[in-house]
């Protein structure tokens, strides 16, 4: 194939199953451990607030987790989602480098998020459960989450990080539409909640106090659950329906990357994207693959390999991760979906064992990247996403120097059309790059539980 643009697959090619990257791992996470007891989860510690099929597939080391028919019906609406060649990019870059990426704006959500929404929704609503509480940072989760929810029939509560709330009153809106109600997280409505704000009346929140509020709002009602929009083995298990597509459309390109590159937060984008990869790595394959963070919430490049809680109110299991502290409040950049002090175990583990590698960027080159990439290709990347494409820029401009044709792949994520106050303030000369301060992660580190 020669010019073409995008790669665009049939319904009946959607991926019939999800692929568990733990069934390859050498030596896969340490289990978790029950906040209380500190001892090794059993599934009836998470009973409370997760349905059973949910809780089986977090435990599974089965390779091919099978996909049910109804998600699949949700799926056909935006999957399977296009690959494209980035013709005007590397024109514009002027590199040998070809440049793919697997977009992800175009689901319901404008994201990733929904390819986990609804899945989470469907087993919930399986379980007879009537209501879903969650978190979201740049509000692309709670919209994923609303929308399935609607699906499904069921009732949504987010907790929406508070600085995110005020830069994004659209995306809020746009829960709403879908039937949600949203508060701004620290809020009253819970005890942990309440707890940040007698401390910090003006706190601008984070992931891991919304995760805080949403669990504790799910574990007091009987009727409700939590679902987590990342982070978690079966979250990153859905999401590999992403890598999974990629992988045939690279194939139908005659190509395959020689490096696989997504922004991290929680780490679902990106281990999305490359586990389907990281199995032929697995089998002896060269691949690189690398984790795009913000510095000023570096969680692989500057965070510590340890058991830390998944919120800051400790109520969630204790994993072992790359963390920056449970305490740990990132400064309130526009990337806000990439504020969250761990990562995923999976993406920690594989970070530990060298299996893949992690960069991180201010906002201002972020945003550099991203008006580069909107002005080749059209598309408004979210400012996660944009992470991703300063990380393929870079990787496209050494391959220019090194004179090498490298096949660079990168998961864009979603688009920014909410996101337009962050680049109104980058064009205007406002957006500030914040370096955290090592005292600040010194001292959250220093809260770490003993284990
Ligand atoms: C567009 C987009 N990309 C990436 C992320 C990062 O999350 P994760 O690391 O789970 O993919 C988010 C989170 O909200 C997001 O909205």
């Amino acid at each position: 194939m020669s010019e073409f643009s995008k790669i665009i697959l049939s319904e009946t090619e959607i991926p019939r199953q999800w692929y568990n990257i733990m069934a390859d791992m050498p030596s896969p996470p340490t289990p978790a451990l029950n906040p209380q007891t500190k001892k090794p989860l059993v599934p009836d510690d998470l009973t409370p607030i997760f349905p059973m099929a949910l809780i089986e597939q977090e435990v599974s080391t089965q390779r091919w987790i099978d996909i049910p028919e109804p998600v699949i019906d949700v799926y056909r609406m935006w999957r399977p989602s296009p690959l494209y060649r980035a013709r005007r990019l590397e024109k514009a870059l002027n590199t040998p480098a070809h440049i793919y990426y697997k977009w992800e704006g175009v689901s319901s959500a404008g994201s990733h998020k929904p390819n986990t929404a609804v899945p989470q929704a469907y087993y919930n609503k399986q379980a007879g459960i009537k209501r879903l509480a969650t978190e979201t940072g740049a509000g692309q989760w709670g919209t994923a989450l609303s929308s399935a929810c609607a699906f499904f029939g069921l009732e949504c509560t987010v907790y929406m990080v508070k600085v995110s709330y005020e830069q994004k009153p659209y995306r809020r809106s746009l829960m709403q539409v879908y039937g949600a109600q949203v508060f701004a997280s620290p809020s009253e409505h819970t005890k942990a909640g309440q707890a940040i704000l007698e401390k910090d009346p003006n706190s601008p929140g984070s992931l891991g106090v919304a995760i805080s509020e949403a669990v504790e709002d799910a574990a007091s009602h009987p009727d409700t659950n939590y679902a987590l929009g990342s982070v978690l083995n079966h979250v990153l298990l859905h999401q590999t329906v992403i890598g999974l597509e990629a992988k045939k459309q690279m194939e139908i390109a005659g190509e395959y990357p020689d490096v696989v590159i997504g922004c991290c937060g929680g780490g679902s984008n990106f281990g999305g994207l490359a586990f389907p990869f990281l199995a032929d790595k697995y089998a002896g394959k060269q691949l690189r693959a690398i984790a795009v963070e913000p510095a000023a919430c570096p969680t692989l490049t500057r965070g510590h390999y340890a058991y830390d809680y998944g919120d800051t109110g400790k109520l969630t299991p204790i994993a072992m991760m790359y963390t920056l502290g449970h305490s740990f409040i990132p400064a309130g950049i526009h990337a806000g979906g990439l504020r969250y002090h761990g990562a995923s175990s999976l993406v920690s583990r594989l970070y530990h064992e060298k299996m893949i590698e992690a960069v991180a960027y201010h906002q201002n080159p972020v945003f550099e990247a991203a008006l580069l990439f909107a002005r080749s290709e059209a598309i408004l990347p979210a400012p996660e996403s944009a992470h991703a494409i300063r990380a393929a820029i870079d990787e496209a401009l050494k391959a220019k120097e090194e004179g090498v044709e490298r096949i660079i792949l990168f998961g864009l994520s979603g688009h920014g059309h909410f996101d337009l106050a962050a680049y109104e303030a980058y064009l205007s000369g406002n957006l500030v790059d914040i370096e955290h301060p090592p005292e600040a992660i010194a001292e959250a580190l220093a809260d770490l539980p003993r284990i």
